[in-house]
């Protein structure tokens, strides 16, 4: 029997909706109550599970829902940024696309920067302490959600005053400074390659690609050098949207081996690995190197550019594939094959 799609109402729902309802799969909309009106609108749920909060996919009653329906959830960004991802792993009983396990590596700042590093990528260089800072770094704050008050500083002393201005606007607090994340800042252009591991074919496949449009950082240009340093701004990096972007032919080498060494990397550290959507998020500098220095174990919001497909996809396929689609067929087919274990956890 072929399962369902489920997938709770944010970020990427509606892709992977359409998606699923393009492949013949039948979709369950797990909704936020105040959302029920808006998907509605787009009436891509053949049936809809109310939920108060994400929490509710703990909730026993909602589970038996989703197996009664053989379903299978297709986790997105809401998921991971709900936190309780032990629990979740712990107790969530209906199938779940890809690997559940890797989520908590997702969120965790030093278990991300583990699995990087195992993948052979080149990672931005990490500081143990802001006493190291002799050129630009990044620092980022705990728990911050979209880069919120991350910041830019220089030295030492550039870094502890910029210290005191984000705990002023309560974005840090007290005590919290040891837990900052100092890594060399990289000059050069943000992407956000959106990847697809099928364990079905033992293949990485490049479905687009997108670049984050983050507020202020993004915003600094339209301001003169001159006003820049009156003004005296500390820059953040609020992701806001995304654009499409196409990368120089001959990066894509690079962009292959980096999603092989990821896919690798993962099932060593977290087994079965990374299976399904995978987001690499990288830097390339003057030199056209590549560094990483993130990671989405899951579907990206980025994806949402491509709903009938990016030229990447278009050049696979030679039809509309949305991520959303990919997902999709990738579980019909193994459920056809009997090899559903395959592609979820
Ligand atoms: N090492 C770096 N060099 C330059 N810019 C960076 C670096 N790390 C992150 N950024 C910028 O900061 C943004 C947020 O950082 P990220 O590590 O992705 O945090 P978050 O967990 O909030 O997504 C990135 O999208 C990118 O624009
Ligand atoms: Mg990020």
């Amino acid at each position: 029997m072929i399962p369902a799609v489920a997938t709770i109402s944010s970020h990427s729902a509606l892709q992977i909706l359409k998606g699923a309802r393009d492949e013949g799969l039948r979709t369950i909309l797990l909704c936020l109550r105040e959302r029920e009106e808006l998907y509605a609108r787009f009436n891509l749920a053949d049936r809809v599970i109310p939920i108060n909060s994400v929490e509710d996919l703990l909730d026993k009653k909602v589970q038996s829902e989703l197996l009664k329906e053989n379903s299978v959830l297709v986790p997105h960004g809401t998921l991971i940024s709900g936190g309780k991802l032990e629990e979740f792993e712990r107790s969530f009983e209906p199938k779940v696309l890809g690997n559940k396990y890797i989520f908590r590596w997702e969120y965790d700042r030093n278990l991300k920067d583990k699995l990087l590093q195992e993948s052979g990528l080149n990672v931005p260089r990490k500081l143990k302490s802001h006493t190291e800072i002799s050129g630009p770094v990044i620092a980022k704050l705990p728990g911050a959600e979209g880069g919120r008050g991350y910041f830019i500083a220089k030295s030492p002393k550039d870094f502890e005053e910029k210290v005191i201005a984000v705990r002023k606007k309560g974005l840090l607090k007290k005590g919290e400074e040891d837990k900052i994340f100092i890594q060399e800042y990289i000059i050069g252009v943000t992407l956000y390659p959106h990847y697809f591991y099928s364990p079905l074919s033992h293949k990485v496949e490049l479905l687009g690609c997108d670049r984050r449009y983050e507020t202020s950082i993004d915003g600094l240009g339209r301001i003169g050098a001159k006003d820049q340093l009156d003004l005296d701004i500390i820059p953040t990096f609020r992701v806001i949207g995304n654009t499409p972007m196409v990368l120089r032919e001959s990066l894509l080498m690079d962009i292959f081996s980096s999603g092989d060494g990821f896919v690798a990397a993962s099932k060593r550290l977290v087994k079965p690995g990374s299976v399904g959507p995978f987001c690499l998020e990288m830097i390339c500098d003057e030199e056209g190197k590549l560094f990483t220095f993130e990671f989405s174990g899951r579907i990206v919001a980025g994806t949402n550019l491509f709903i009938s497909g990016s030229p990447y996809s278009d050049l696979i396929f030679g039809e509309p594939m949305s991520m959303g689609r990919r997902i999709a067929r990738e579980i019909k087919k193994a459920a056809e094959l009997g090899e559903l274990d395959k592609v979820v956890t």
